[in-house]
């Protein structure tokens, strides 16, 4: 049985520097945060550290800025919501990394927060370098990792960090784990997943593995265009993986020989932009001027028999642009679906991510899933049934 280092609540932390690795990945349009269930569920860990005494210290990331700084995605924004959250000053550096970080970290008041710039402003944070890793362990006494969402990310502040300084898995983030494992490791068939979202780089190459573990696979999102343009539809200028084509072959033959029904969208909602009128249209009615941004009524209801027919359904990524009430509506009516189906068949239903939180949020529906984790990537490679990087790094040898 593989043991997790776990912080022991009554361990003196008074005075000490606490390393805490969140992620506030939340949506943020024009500096507002648009949804935060991710800083909420962090609240209980710092006021934890605040009451312990300790000098906390806070890294986390936004967006891909691939190692440069790109000024719209600085976390200057979520200090102020935290502070009014928690109802005093979060100081801001504008730096993650260095000597000035760790001189400041010395002089923080016990009980009080220092939050330090986007990691992601680093390339080191990507590479898992070590050397970036050992300079940042230098900023806490020890470190806790309460970043379930990025915890399949090998990367410095999750994974590398946690062989310089004394480390521990975080409250929320075992919590997790722990839930999405009870409900998934038995869990009643037939169950189906249903994927979407347009963060599709890395979720494909999931796809093969839980094709062995689902009754069902629906795919919608933009990580539908890529199976659409696959099959050799036209899908105008809508997002969509390069060189995916052999994967995809492969999901499709791994599908057929486990028996699993991959469901791919029939009919879409397509416009000009993000901001005109939607047109219902069938696959092979697209045009090179058009962007697929949601889903059809005739793939809707389609997605309705499937979940009808599960005793368990896992929800990753929205079906389409929902910011935009337009194209909201598959998404919306997935949403209503899962929640009438938990509340009225017994169906266990976790949906997982940001947008997907943030899109059940919107719709209130909150309260008809049987869990909404926070993760997106990380929740479906636990369903994959990997180990994940982050929670292997805070494995006890
Ligand atoms: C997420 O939002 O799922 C996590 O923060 C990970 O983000 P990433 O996919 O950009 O690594």
């Amino acid at each position: 049985m593989v043991k997790i280092n776990q912080l022991d609540e009554n361990l003196n932390i008074e005075g000490k520097r606490v390393l805490l690795r969140v992620d506030f990945n939340v949506p943020i349009n024009n500096g507002a945060i648009t949804e935060d269930s991710r800083i909420e569920k962090i609240l209980p860990t710092i006021k934890f550290l605040i009451n312990k005494k300790a000098k906390i210290i806070i890294i986390a990331h936004l967006g891909r800025p691939k190692g440069k700084i790109v000024p719209e995605l600085t976390l200057k924004p979520i200090a102020k919501k935290l502070s009014n959250y928690l109802n005093q000053d979060v100081v801001f550096l504008n730096e993650s990394i260095g000597s000035l970080v760790i001189q400041n970290s010395k002089k923080i008041p016990n009980g009080k927060i220092m939050l330090l710039e986007n990691i992601r402003f680093h390339k080191e944070e990507e590479l898992n370098s070590v050397s970036f890793a050992k300079e940042l362990s230098k900023i806490g006494d020890i470190y806790i990792n309460e970043a379930f969402p990025c915890s399949h990310r090998a990367h410095a502040s999750v994974c590398e960090i946690t062989k310089h300084i004394n480390s521990f898995a975080g409250k929320q983030l075992l919590k997790e784990v722990n839930i999405i494992k009870m409900l998934t490791n038995n869990a009643i068939k037939p169950i189906t997943c249903i994927i979407g979202g347009s963060k599709i780089s890395t979720k494909s190459g999931v796809l093969i593995n839980l094709i062995k573990k689902m009754q069902s696979i629906v795919i919608v999102g933009a990580m539908a265009n890529t199976f659409i343009k696959h099959k050799g539809y036209n899908i105008g200028h809508s997002i969509f993986e390069k060189n995916q084509e052999n994967l995809i072959d492969d999901i499709i033959e791994e599908s057929k020989k486990n028996n699993c029904n991959l469901v791919l969208p029939e009919d879409v909602m397509v416009s000009k932009n993000y901001n005109s009128k939607g047109d219902l249209k069938s696959l092979d009615q697209i045009n090179d001027d058009d962007l697929i941004l949601d889903i059809g009524e005739k793939t809707i209801q389609n997605i309705f028999k499937i979940i009808d027919e599960s005793k368990t359904v896992l929800w990753n990524g929205p079906a389409g642009y929902f910011e935009v009430d337009e194209f909201s509506i598959g998404s919306k009516k997935i949403a209503n679906k899962i929640s009438e189906n938990t509340k009225s068949k017994s169906l266990v239903s976790i949906a997982g991510g940001g947008h997907t939180v943030a899109a059940i949020n919107k719709f209130e529906y909150s309260d008809g899933f049987t869990y909404l984790s926070t993760a997106g990537g990380a929740f479906l490679e636990l369903l994959e049934g990997k180990v994940l990087p982050g929670i292997k790094a805070l494995e006890i040898n």
